[in-house]
């Protein structure tokens, strides 16, 4: 499916995404190469999705459509950044709110998924989500909370390269650097109780990382991720996964409502 008219650039975002209609009629917001975002940012995009839906993280609908240079050239806030065709990152556009407060969480209905979003970021390794009041939304029409931008994992966001992730591999298993932000704050009030993780920590232990490596396997060739970045990425995700339980003992400290004794997971 092709993109038919971009509707305007989203001030608020480094990475310059658009709003554009495709030929479904559906507004999505976009991601493409540019002179702001590069094939790393797209392939996190794409590596998040396939994780964040094999754990039912709440997330808008997420596809590839085709940014061709027939759209480029209609379109000069586009041809500007110097985009390039490609398949692009296409998240349904949904109406609400980003820049997430504590008023707003109390609102949401689906606070039994913040705990989730939290242990998903450590898989992904996602350090944009703690301290970053834009990449929560709150979702109008379901009230619900939804993670979204996933372009700045692996810690090292836009910029990795396989000695980057040789490094994470070698390091162990590991959470965020930035625990301590405030969002994760917030967001720590509904991670509460004897087991807040128990039902995303099943999930992720039933998780089929065979079927992750296919999907991340994948990947659009445009985007230029070698097939060493590839596996070594995989690997990265695997880690986390196979020791999610060390994961969990080791952000345990950043959340005081949080009660009992790890065994009780
Ligand atoms: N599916 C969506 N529906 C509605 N708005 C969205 C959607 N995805 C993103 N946005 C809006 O676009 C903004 C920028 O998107 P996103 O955070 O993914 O990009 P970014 O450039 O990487 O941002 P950042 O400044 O956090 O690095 C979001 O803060 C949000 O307001
Ligand atoms: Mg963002």
């Amino acid at each position: 499916m092709h993109l038919v008219n971009h509707i305007r650039e989203i001030e608020n975002g480094v990475t310059r995404p658009s709003i554009a209609e495709a030929e479904d009629g559906k507004y999505y917001v976009i991601k493409y190469l540019n002179d702001s975002m590069n094939g790393k940012g797209l392939f996190n995009e794409y590596v998040a999705y396939q994780i964040g839906q094999a754990l039912d993280i709440p997330m808008p609908k997420q596809i590839l459509l085709d940014f061709n240079s027939d759209f480029i050239n209609r379109n000069e806030a586009i041809k500007i950044k110097n985009s390039r065709p490609c398949q692009c990152i296409a998240s349904e556009y949904r109406r609400g709110n980003c820049n997430i407060n504590p008023s707003i969480l109390k609102r949401v209905e689906n606070h039994q998924d913040i705990p989730g979003i939290i242990l998903f970021d450590q898989i992904i390794l996602n350090n944009d989500r703690s301290i970053n009041p834009g990449n929560l939304y709150y979702d109008q029409k379901t009230k619900r909370v939804l993670a979204i931008d996933h372009s700045h994992i692996f810690i090292n966001g836009l910029v990795w390269d396989a000695t980057c992730l040789q490094n994470l591999l070698s390091e162990g298993p590991q959470i965020v650097p930035e625990m301590n932000g405030q969002i994760y704050k917030y967001l720590s009030h509904y991670v509460d109780g004897h087991s807040p993780f128990h039902t995303i920590q099943n999930k992720i232990h039933n998780l089929d990382l065979e079927e992750i490596r296919k999907k991340i396997c994948a990947v659009p060739d445009e985007w230029g991720i070698t097939s060493r970045e590839i596996e070594l990425s995989f690997e990265v995700v695997q880690m986390q996964v196979n020791n999610i339980d060390s994961v969990l003992k080791k952000i345990k400290p950043h959340f005081n409502f949080w009660k009992g004794e790890m065994d009780n997971e």
